[in-house]
């Protein structure tokens, strides 16, 4: 998809008018009927109206009513993706996006939604059977955008666009190898470091974890480090991003029934989020110092699988009795994070599709966060994710909780009970820190069965679009 801005409109030009109210109607040149008509549909409640003048379409779409600032940007988006089914419905390649009443934060918005929405995943699909959306190109014809603001949109939305890919690619493609090869790929790009641990370098560190997860997988695991250190860093301590690269989840010899199991290629949401963010945030050159962290590897029951029952040492040196072998993530994710301890960090997110609890308890809708003395960046994390609509519900970190871990015959077990399976797996992970820490569970939003606006069906690449945010939120306080 292509973005510009555009100076004129040309007279054979297909366009989308953003507009406030009917007033806005009347710099616009429609025909005496074809003003009837809008107004009609508008009273019948459309948002967006279409205008056949057989050579080109003219699309009106109203600005949302009465809702929070937030929710507005975010309704904006919504309503974008919805005027973008219209234009690929209609067989349309190009538009024109025209707005003198909203200010360029909502027309940037209502085109992200365009962008975002038109993603399809096709590689798979052959013949008939690819069926390409039409819409290649969108020209802004707006003073109040500038060329800056849609670099930044476009670098943004092809980072969703690439974690998206990643995450869809079934795991015979996305091995933990090529998932660091794509982050090795995405770094050349943007200029940053990625250096990829093989499996010998893994085990001569001892990430026991890593390494036990990895024990039934004929493919052998990669520890990435994507790391973003600009000369001119506002932070003197860098900002470490972990995530959870589990390229295929079987659940291991605790095996998963299949209905669980058909979507588990899912399960490097958490590192897909992180190598977008990571782009984004290096190819943009936001001036902070930003570290990436992604153990990678598939679990899978074979004869050299972990057991349940198996007591692993960790990175750390601290023992783990695993009773569940499903309980993977937070395996390979205590050695990333006990590794993250070198960089003396300002801040560490993990960022995990990490239990079906955290799924069940809120849905698709947003991630459970929880916090460890993170004092103001919670707060700040919490007001990005609503900026970008990738909200976050804050769990407690309440000892009580961690008190369900413990073993009889190791320093932990890797399981709570049966109930708070999301907090027991977040009091796990706290374990393994001793820095300011946030733990994201996208087990519900990563991946959708069926598409919700412009987060398509599949990978939804959530947590690229937050890092950025919060990330720049570091430079302009
Ligand atoms: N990858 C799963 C969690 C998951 C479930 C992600 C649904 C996306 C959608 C994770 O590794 C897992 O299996 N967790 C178990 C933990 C349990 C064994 C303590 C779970 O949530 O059931
Ligand atoms: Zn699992
Ligand atoms: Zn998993």
């Amino acid at each position: 998809m292509k973005v510009d801005k555009s100076t004129r409109k040309p007279s054979s030009a297909n366009i989308i008018y953003l507009i406030k109210s009917n007033n806005d109607l009347i710099d616009l040149n429609f025909s005496r009927e074809e003003v009837s008509y809008i107004k009609n549909m508008r009273k019948a409640k459309k948002d967006i109206v279409e205008v056949n003048r057989f050579n080109k379409r003219l699309y009106i779409a109203y600005y949302p009513g009465q809702v929070s600032v937030n929710q507005k940007s975010e309704a904006i988006r919504v309503l974008g993706n919805k005027a973008l089914g219209f234009l690929n419905g209609s067989k349309i390649t190009k538009v024109v996006v025209s707005s003198t009443s909203f200010s360029g934060n909502d027309i940037i918005a209502f085109v992200e939604g365009m962008v975002l929405g038109n993603y399809q995943f096709l590689k798979y699909k052959t013949g008939e059977n690819k069926k390409v959306n039409s819409l290649e190109e969108i020209s802004i014809f707006s003073k109040e955008v500038s060329l800056k603001d849609i670099d930044e949109l476009m670098v943004i939305s092809s980072a969703v666009y690439n974690s998206r890919d990643y995450v869809n690619e079934p795991d015979s493609f996305m091995t933990a190898e090529q998932l660091a090869t794509e982050a090795k790929t995405l770094g050349d790009d943007s200029g940053a470091k990625v250096e990829i641990f093989t499996k010998k370098k893994i085990e001569s560190l001892k990430m026991g974890g890593l390494l036990a997860v990895n024990r039934g997988s004929i493919n052998p695991p990669t520890f990435t480090i994507f790391e973003w250190k600009p000369k001119n860093a506002v932070n003197d301590k860098p900002y470490v991003f972990v995530g959870k690269g589990v390229v295929y989840d079987t659940g291991g010899l605790s095996l998963k029934p299949s209905n669980f199991m058909e979507t588990m290629k899912c399960d490097m949401a958490g590192a897909a989020a992180v190598i977008g963010g990571m782009y984004a945030i290096s190819k943009l050159k936001l001036p902070v110092h930003v570290i990436g962290l992604i153990p990678a590897t598939d679990n899978r029951p074979d004869g050299n699988a972990y057991t349940p029952g198996d007591v692993v040492t960790m990175f750390d040196g601290s023992t783990v009795e695993v009773l569940n072998t499903d309980a993977e993530g937070r395996m390979i994710l205590a050695d990333a994070l006990s590794y993250a301890k070198k960089y003396d960090p300002e801040l560490v997110i993990d960022i995990a599709t990490l239990t079906g609890s955290a799924s069940r308890a809120i849905g698709s809708q947003a991630m459970v966060g929880m916090k460890v003395n993170s004092g103001k960046e919670f707060v700040g994390l919490c007001k990005s994710a609503d900026k970008v609509h990738e909200r976050i519900v804050e769990f407690p970190m309440w000892d009580e909780y961690g008190d369900m871990l413990r073993s009889e015959i190791a320093d932990r077990k890797n399981i709570g009970g049966a109930e708070a399976g999301a907090i027991t797996a977040g009091k796990f992970l706290e374990h393994f820190t001793n820095y300011p820490y946030i733990h994201l569970d996208i087990a519900g939003p990563a991946f959708l069965a069926k598409s919700n606006a412009y987060r398509t069906v599949g990978g939804t690449g959530v947590g690229v679009r937050l890092f950025y945010e919060f990330i720049k939120s570091k430079v302009e306080g």
